[in-house]
């Protein structure tokens, strides 16, 4: 199945409430909490943000924004460019071109409010947890207070004087977000955090994001298995070989179902949903035209067929589990992304 190359209706970001918002980083603003879906200014906005290494474009022309006390997952299979994007929100990485504003500053000029996990916070296998942070904290210049709160937060305090290197994977990850926790950052960027977790492990690391949010802290992950943070994330954008395919809420994206029509005859049919919906968006599947329709597209679906003289004998909408989505969305050709450059879709928002 090829790339769908995003013929498809533009969809806008609805509002939502918009409450007091606390200054970015502001701990007595964070204990406020200002909950998730705030719409006041993005903490995050990208602007056509480009990446070029040589003749090949890692990051190409992404426009995005994080909302303020959200969980955000930034998805994509292996070398979509997530890494990239996440160093270049932390100033790690120059942007070729475009250009990215982290809470309200240049990417990289508002570092001391943010905390990261990219890469593995290097962690010595033989100290202990509590002095793996000790270490960290005071090469961060924040104090050793610090280091019992973020053990307390990721749930570490009973193991903390065990040697680093004797913690399973999810026992390291957790000390990895305590580590980026360090700052009592407003925003926590951490890549791949559930990477090789098991389903407890990703469990654990959920509860401890929503902690976060709770917190009144903006959390943005990258993961290239959308099925392990489906159930994390209040909003997620899409990307392949670098652009954006689709930004939208978990719920939204799961919504973009496969719509089955048995109609007769199939050429008009698959003419008359072609002009509608896009060429991309149609298939002919088993005799049966199949369709990548939101619910609330069917009864336009079928009013259009009806009025080319299409006789439409059966017509269904069939769910799918968000994985399929995934892989449908990033199914990019080997030979690179397709031309000319999808248009992202941006889906209405859901409520969690
Ligand atoms: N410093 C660099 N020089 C050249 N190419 C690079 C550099 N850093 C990244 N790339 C290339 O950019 C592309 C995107 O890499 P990136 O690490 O951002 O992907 P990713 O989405 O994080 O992948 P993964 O899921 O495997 O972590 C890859 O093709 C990679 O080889
Ligand atoms: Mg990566």
């Amino acid at each position: 199945m090829r790339h769908r190359r995003g013929q498809s209706p533009a969809m806008h970001t609805a509002t939502g409430t918009a409450g007091p918002r606390p200054a970015p980083g502001s701990s007595s603003a964070r204990a406020a909490g200002p909950g998730p879906h705030d719409d006041g200014d993005p903490v995050v906005t990208t602007d056509r943000l480009t990446k070029r290494y040589g003749s090949r474009t890692v990051v190409d022309a992404l426009s995005l924004q994080v909302r303020r006390g959200e969980v955000f997952g930034f998805l994509g299979p292996n070398g979509a460019g997530k890494t990239t994007t996440l160093r270049m929100l932390l100033g790690l990485v120059r942007p070729t071109s475009g250009s990215a504003t982290v809470l309200g500053r240049p990417a990289g000029a508002s570092v001391a409010q943010v905390g990261a996990l990219v890469e593995g916070p290097g962690l010595y296998p033989y100290l202990s947890g509590r002095d793996n942070l000790r270490v960290l904290a005071r090469y961060a210049g924040v104090g050793a207070d610090r280091v019992a709160a973020v053990l307390d937060t990721v749930a570490l305090t009973d193991r903390a004087g065990d040697r680093f290197g004797t913690y399973s994977l999810g026992m390291k990850q957790r000390l990895g977000i305590a580590a980026a926790l360090l700052k009592d950052p407003a925003l926590v960027v951490l890549d791949e955090p559930t990477n090789g977790l098991d389903p407890a492990g990703i469990t654990e690391v959920r509860t401890l994001l929503r902690r976060l949010v709770a917190e009144g802290r903006t959390v943005v992950l990258s993961s290239h298995l959308l099925g392990e943070v489906e159930q994390i994330c209040d909003r997620v954008a899409v990307v392949a070989s670098g652009r954006l395919l689709v930004e939208s809420s978990v719920e939204e994206l799961r919504g973009l179902g496969r719509l089955v029509v048995d109609a007769r005859p199939l050429d008009t049919a698959v003419a008359v949903a072609g002009r509608l919906l896009g060429p991309d968006r149609v298939s002919v599947v088993d005799g049966a035209l199949h369709l990548q329709a939101a619910p609330e597209e069917t009864a336009a679906v079928n009013r259009a067929l009806v009025t080319a003289d299409v006789d439409v004998t059966g017509l269904r909408q069939e769910a799918r589990t968000l994985e399929e989505v995934f892989l449908q969305l990033t199914d990019v050709d080997e030979a690179g992304p397709p031309e000319p450059a999808p248009r992202p879709r941006r889906l209405r928002r859901g409520t969690r």
